[in-house]
């Protein structure tokens, strides 16, 4: 590229130009918008999904797009031997992951008194031990390098609370809370730990919820409309970028159209 004068034009280097991310639940909504963002900025990428197919593989090619490696792989994130191979396998093909976005999530709304323990089980292993097994996974080599960014994608639900939503509120909140101990675990390790705890964002996650919930939802925000996914993005960019995230740590991050001002 060239200015008028025939001088190369300064091409911006993207903020995550030299860093590998890895993103959890990036065949849809807000993983895959994050995953886009993350390459448009330079990052090489490991996209994670327990649903391959042509979603995750139409995601892999978008980004790809922007010049970075990219490679998308076929995990169920709540499986500690499917965390195991999938970071041996990132690892292994991209090198050390400095950035991992534990973005994989599911929703069901159900409430209290009807809720089985084995929905509130599957709840807990999808939206919050993930959590805990990715962000272990990631953790040697973090340390090894001195390096790392760990950005998880909780909920405004976790600081709320929500009706038909407790199993997920507990996860969320569970999120925010595992976020703050790793924090303080890993900061003098030159490695940081956040939320992100977006509000209703039009995705299929909400597909199954009322129309009830969605519309007494919507008409309490002070913005009086839900997110796209990519508007939640640019926090994940900010939180993984030099020198813009590097003093959030323990810190959630709430792009929630004003639903929660904590
Ligand atoms: N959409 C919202 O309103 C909203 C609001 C707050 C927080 N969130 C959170 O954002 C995250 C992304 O949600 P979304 O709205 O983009 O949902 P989505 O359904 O569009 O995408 C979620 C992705 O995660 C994948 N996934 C689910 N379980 C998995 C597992 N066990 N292993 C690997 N992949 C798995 C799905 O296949 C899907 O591709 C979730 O953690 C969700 O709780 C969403």
């Amino acid at each position: 590229m060239t200015s008028e004068q025939g001088v190369p034009a300064r091409v911006r280097p993207g903020v995550l130009a030299g860093r590998t991310a890895l993103v959890t639940g990036a065949a849809s909504g807000i993983g895959a918008a994050i995953a886009e963002a993350y390459a448009a900025e330079g990052a090489r990428l490991c996209l994670a999904d327990r649903s391959p197919g042509p979603n995750l593989d139409r995601i892999v090619e978008r980004c790809s797009a922007f010049g970075v490696d990219v490679i998308g792989a076929h995990a169920d994130v709540a499986i500690e031997d499917d965390v195991t191979k999938l970071f041996a396998t990132a690892q292994a093909e991209l090198g050390p992951i400095d950035v991992l976005v534990n973005n994989a999530g599911i929703l069901t709304e159900c409430r209290v008194q009807d809720m089985s323990a084995a929905m509130f089980d599957d709840m807990i292993a999808v939206d919050l031990r993930s959590v805990f097994l990715c962000s272990r996974a990631a953790l040697p080599s973090m340390l090894e390098h001195g390096f790392g960014r760990i950005i998880n994608i909780a909920s405004q639900l976790g600081q709320k609370g929500g009706q038909g939503l407790a199993h997920y509120s507990a996860a969320k909140a569970g999120v925010i809370g595992f976020t703050r101990a790793l924090a303080r675990e890993v900061g003098a390790n030159g490695i940081t730990a956040n939320c992100i705890a977006p509000g209703p964002i039009e995705t299929p996650l909400g597909g199954d919820l009322s129309d009830e919930w969605i519309d007494t939802l919507r008409a309490g925000l002070p913005l009086k409309r839900f997110g796209q996914p990519h508007e939640v993005a640019p926090t994940a960019v900010l939180l993984a970028s030099d020198p813009g995230g590097n003093l959030y740590t323990g810190q959630t991050l709430g792009p929630n159209s004003g639903d929660v001002m904590p």
